[in-house]
């Protein structure tokens, strides 16, 4: 029997649309799609890793007899599941169930020849098939279906979240379109493996490994790769080599700083993806960042990808955002919608700048919902008093310890409907005192009071592990300003009495679907002014109490 069957992650594949060649003896484990994830962060990261070294993308022909192509790579070993998708072209992700599959189709992969232009010959998992002969006519094949990697047209999704049922039922569907799927999760780590592939060669037994959105269950399709070059592990490697008295060390080059050293590794990987790395494209050496970075483009999946070095607390903040994530189920619907509202409202940007980001607004989502009462999620100190000595972990002088195992966290009693906890998050950041408090998901609050601000930046988010350090730095005051304008109209919006019926086909966009367009934001501010309402008129009351001039504003205490 294939090895890998034992190991299937989950029946959800199947229902997304992957197949599987067959079918594993004994019960399959349920529940990846689009619910919460039942592994560890670490298990379903080695899991998936290993997955993706047996497997190979393989760019086809448009018209392909898909049992054909099976059959032709079944002759180098199993094949336990493929999916095919679309991107300027036709895609094949194959895995096969043992890794020296892969190696014996390497073995009879040919170099092409390319006439006039001079090739270079690097072998990768990167494949190109050919037909020799011309295909069988179309009708005779069955068609294929390609998975879909992309989120759906905005169009779509108003659809769907106006023809739901109730706002709790829009932010599920919300979710359930938007989240990352089983094929683009495999994807992602395929494009990993693919890169480490490059990496190795100059740093023999490093791991790229993705962290961020494509880990972390707050995923979005379409949204970046991130990743880092894991060097660690040669380091682990070298500290068990010791024998006796003696100690092994490698001969190696010094430079003057940790900087300076991670700006070397990526100046040469930089450049192997741009010489050799097929698919790579577009590839720029951001060095003098923070975090120094080395962006491309990977033509085949679609991904635009950040590589960074040694990226270990970052890894650590996406298994603690994973953990959040899997706690409680309202908590990634909740971050979607948050995330599409402020994208949709240009809070957010694909480009650099003043923008808050998503990775803050997760942060707000999560600090708000450890604020509920009772609360829904417990603050990372809870999570800290929890850990055992497994789960004690120090990065670079930063205490990173939190427990990993669920099941020393008891389930909250908060019974709040996603369509309360939309209002009220709306409600609480409208009218927060950004001006004196920060965000920071780490601490109990005393007696009630939130934290004072360290520093003057219009908006302070304390990350989480590198604790002198505010995510969101760069968010000016205007931007923090039109955050907490939205904010307070989309509570307005909430609050109408009929924002909650489903809409009868005459009736305008109404709940998540009127959040999410600009136009409906906008005449919702002239409504607004002639309202009479007396809940309605309280609410105003109250916002003008905290009015964004005095909540949002900058004051140096
Ligand atoms: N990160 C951080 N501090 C920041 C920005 C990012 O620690 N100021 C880390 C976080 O772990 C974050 C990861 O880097 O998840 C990737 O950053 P980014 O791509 O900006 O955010 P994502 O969470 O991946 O969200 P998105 O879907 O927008 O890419
Ligand atoms: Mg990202």
């Amino acid at each position: 029997q294939c090895p890998a069957l034992r190991r299937l992650s989950c029946a959800g594949t199947v229902a997304a649309g992957l197949r599987r060649e067959e079918q594993p003896s004994g019960s399959v484990e349920t529940g990846c799609q689009d619910k919460t994830p039942t592994k560890t962060f670490y298990e379903e990261q080695d899991e998936r890793r290993e997955q993706a070294q047996r497997t190979v993308l393989v760019h086809c022909p448009s018209k392909i007899s898909e049992k054909e192509f099976l059959k032709h790579l079944s002759q180098h070993g199993p094949v336990h599941s493929h999916f095919f998708y679309e991107s300027f072209g036709l895609y094949a992700v194959v895995e096969f169930c043992q890794k020296d599959s892969v190696d014996s189709l390497l073995n009879v992969t040919q170099i092409p020849a390319m006439g006039m232009e001079a090739v270079i010959p690097f072998r990768s998992r990167f494949l190109n098939l050919k037909l020799k002969s011309p295909s069988r006519p179309v009708s005779e094949m069955s068609p294929i279906q390609p998975s879909n990697q992309l989120p759906p047209s905005n169009r779509k999704l108003s659809e769907l979240l106006y023809s739901a049922e109730s706002v709790d039922d829009q932010l599920s569907t919300l979710l359930k379109e938007l989240q990352l799927t089983e094929e683009n999760t495999r994807l992602r780590y395929l494009i990993c493996s693919l890169i480490e592939d490059i990496a190795t060669a100059y740093f023999p037994g490093c791991t790229i490994r993705p962290f961020g959105s494509s880990v972390n269950t707050f995923g979005k399709l379409g949204c970046d790769l991130d990743m880092f070059i894991d060097l660690h592990e040669t380091r682990k490697l070298r500290t068990h080599k010791r024998i006796g008295n003696f100690l092994m060390e490698f001969q190696v080059k010094n430079v003057p700083s940790e900087r300076i050293a991670t700006q070397k590794i990526l100046t040469v990987i930089g450049e192997s993806l741009d010489h050799f790395g097929p698919g790579c494209v577009g590839i720029q050496k951001i060095l003098n960042a923070r975090c120094p970075l080395v962006r491309f483009s990977h033509q085949a999946s679609g991904f635009q990808c950040d590589l960074t070095t040694n990226n270990r607390v970052a890894l650590k903040s996406s298994e603690l955002l994973y953990i959040y994530g899997s706690m409680d189920s309202r908590v990634r619907a909740l971050v979607f919608s948050i995330r599409c509202w402020a994208r949709a409202h240009s809070l957010t940007s694909n480009i650099p700048g003043s923008w808050i980001t998503n990775f803050s607004l997760t942060m707000m989502v999560i600090f708000f919902l450890q604020r509920r009462s009772p609360p829904i999620l417990p603050t990372l100190d809870t999570l800290k008093a929890l850990a055992d000595t497994e789960d004690k972990c120090i990065i670079e002088g930063n205490n990173c310890t939190f427990t990993r195992d669920l099941n020393k966290i008891k389930p909250s009693e908060n019974t709040e409907t996603l369509e309360l906890l939309l209002k009220e998050f709306f409600e609480y950041f409208g009218n927060f005192a950004f001006n004196k408090n920060s965000i920071n998901i780490r601490q109990v609050n005393v007696l009630g009071r939130e934290q004072n601000k360290p520093d003057s930046s219009p908006l302070h988010i304390e990350n989480p592990f590198e604790t002198s350090l505010n995510i969101s730095k760069n968010v000016n005051q205007s931007q923090l300003q039109r955050f907490v304008e939205l904010a307070r109209e989309s509570a307005w919006v909430l609050h109408q009495e009929d924002a909650y019926l489903p809409s009868s086909s005459s009736k305008p966009p109404w709940g998540l679907a009127a959040l999410l367009l600009p136009s409906v934001m906008q005449s919702t501010k002239k409504q607004k002014k002639r309202c009479g309402s007396e809940r309605i008129k309280s609410l105003l009351e109250s916002m003008k109490s905290g009015s964004p001039e005095s909540s949002a504003n900058t004051s140096r205490n």
